[in-house]
Order: structure tokens, then sequence, then C-alpha cells
């Protein structure tokens, strides 16, 4: 199993440069909004289509019995129990405004009675980010450790809440982000510092290198985060939801494991006051 896990974190790694690649270059031809989705804000380039095709294309090569879930609605079913969850583009916006931080993720996904991370209860076991503005490539397989550019990765370093440098970021409808203010007012006068840097995927992955200390999110979707929460725990990373709930759509939160803890009580005790 683990020398499957580390094929696939291979494949992963390889068709996320490929195509990261790519985005690069058609960003620097232009970009404009192709689509929006559920809000102005939730919008979708050709080049997030592009790139969702030349993923799926890849991944019909090299693992044709596979399945794939993609942000932009590639799907099919699959027969070996293995799906690919793709985010072609996480960080749209960034790259819509040529901001840096955009990545493209990639994560083979099972479900085998191991707690899930997605809400149908699969989990990644092996996936890969690549940013092609830094071209740092993060790759990670279960049991295997996170690596960036090769070298493993050791995770954030235990702190006190109060000099957390904390990652988070917002849902696109308005309702969602008033909601996510006032939690936010609760958590922001106890740490160092946010940073909204606009990709769920590279979040983890900075939280993997150790280049924040934690990181919380209500409302991401599975492409956003499959890949980048396995490199984050393969890390060492612990990635958690809400009290007992396994992380996912509904909240993840990631750091040490004092940090994480302390922020699930915060983030626990700020939705309560919302009701
Ligand atoms: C978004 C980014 C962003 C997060 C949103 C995601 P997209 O993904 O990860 O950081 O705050 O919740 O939807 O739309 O750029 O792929």
């Amino acid at each position: 199993a683990a020398a499957l896990a580390e094929a696939l974190a291979d494949v992963a790694a390889k068709l996320a440069r490929e195509v990261g690649e790519v985005v690069r270059a058609r960003r620097a031809e232009g970009v404009a909004v192709a689509q929006t989705k559920s809000s102005l804000t939730d919008v979708v380039t050709a080049a997030d289509q592009e790139a969702e095709r030349l993923l799926a294309e890849g991944l019909a090569r090299l693992r044709p019995q596979d399945g794939i879930l993609g942000e932009e609605g590639a799907s099919s079913a699959g027969s070996s129990g293995i799906t690919w969850v793709i985010d072609p583009i996480d960080g749209t916006v960034n790259y819509l405004y040529g901001l840096p931080a955009y990545a493209v993720s990639v994560a083979a996904t099972v479900s085998d009675g191991a707690p899930g991370t997605m809400s149908d209860g699969r989990r990644a076991i092996a996936g890969a980010v690549y940013v092609p503005t830094t071209g740092e490539a993060f790759r990670a397989w279960h049991g295997g450790g996170a690596y960036l550019d090769g070298v493993r990765l050791t995770g954030p370093a235990e702190t006190e809440l109060g000099s957390t440098l904390l990652a988070t970021g917002f849902g696109y409808t308005a309702e969602r982000r008033t909601e996510q203010v006032e939690v936010l007012r609760h958590v922001l006068p106890r740490v160092r510092d946010i940073r909204r840097m606009g990709s769920a995927a590279i979040d983890l992955c900075m939280l993997a290198a150790g280049r924040i200390d934690a990181y919380y999110e209500r409302g991401l979707q599975p492409w956003d985060y499959a890949a980048a929460t396995l490199i984050a725990r393969e890390s060492g990373a612990v990635v958690r939801g809400l009290g007992d709930a396994a992380p996912g759509e509904e909240l993840l939160i990631a750091g040490t494991p004092r940090i994480s803890a302390e922020l699930a009580t915060l983030i626990g005790d700020a939705y309560r006051s919302l009701q």
C-alpha cells in the first residue's frame, strides 16, 4: 500500500507541475473572467477550465481505471476505488489579479473505512500542490512524510496562542462572510496576526513548511484541501474539525497539537455565541 501511495504521489506531482507551468504561461498572456459561480466573487477563468481538462487527460492516460472529481466539473466514477480530487487553480482570484499565491492541487483519495476528510467519507492517500510563481512543489503520501522539493517537512513549531500567525479564508456568499467576520472578531485579538492569502492549498502547505503557525476555514470544498491536508498531516501538524468532528467542509482547523486544540475551543465558542 505504501509503494502504491508513493507512486500516486509521483503522478500527482508530475501532473501538478506540468499543468502549473501551462497555467503560469497563460497568466502572462492575460486573464479574464470566463464565468462566475455562487457569487461575483466566485470566478472561473479560461485557464481554470483548460488546466482541469489537461489534468483530467493526464490522469486518463496514466491512471485510466481511476475516478476524477474536479472543481470545474470533471467527474467520472472509475473502477479502481481511487478518485482523483483536483483543483486546477486554487486561488483563482489571486490568479485573476496577478497576485502570486495560486496553486495546482492534485490528490488521490480512497474510501477505506478510516476517518475521512470529505463529506462522502473519502480521504487522500497521496497528493501534490505546485505553486507556479515560486516553482515550489509540495508532495506527501500516507505514512511516507511530506516534502518540499524533496526536503522533508516537519510542520509548525509549538508556540503560544498569542504568538500564533494564523491564516484563514472567507467563503463566497455574503451570509457566510458576515458569520466569518463575527468569528474573526473573537479570534483576531487573541493571536499574533492574521493572513488571508487566498489559497487554502497554499495556507496548509505553508503550515507544513512551518511558515505560519496555524490555519482555519469554514466552507471549503474537497478540492481546496484534499492534497494539502495530507501534506500538513504528514509534516506532523494536526488537522481537525470542531469537537470530535473530522476536518472537512464544515470546519478545518490545523496547527500544532496544542494550538489546534486551543483554536477549536476558541472558534467553537465564537460559533456558539452567534446562535
Ligand atoms: C478558494 C481559495 C480560498 C478560500 C476559498 C476557496 P478557489 O479556492 O482556496 O483561499 O478561502 O474558500 O474557495 O476558488 O480559488 O479554487
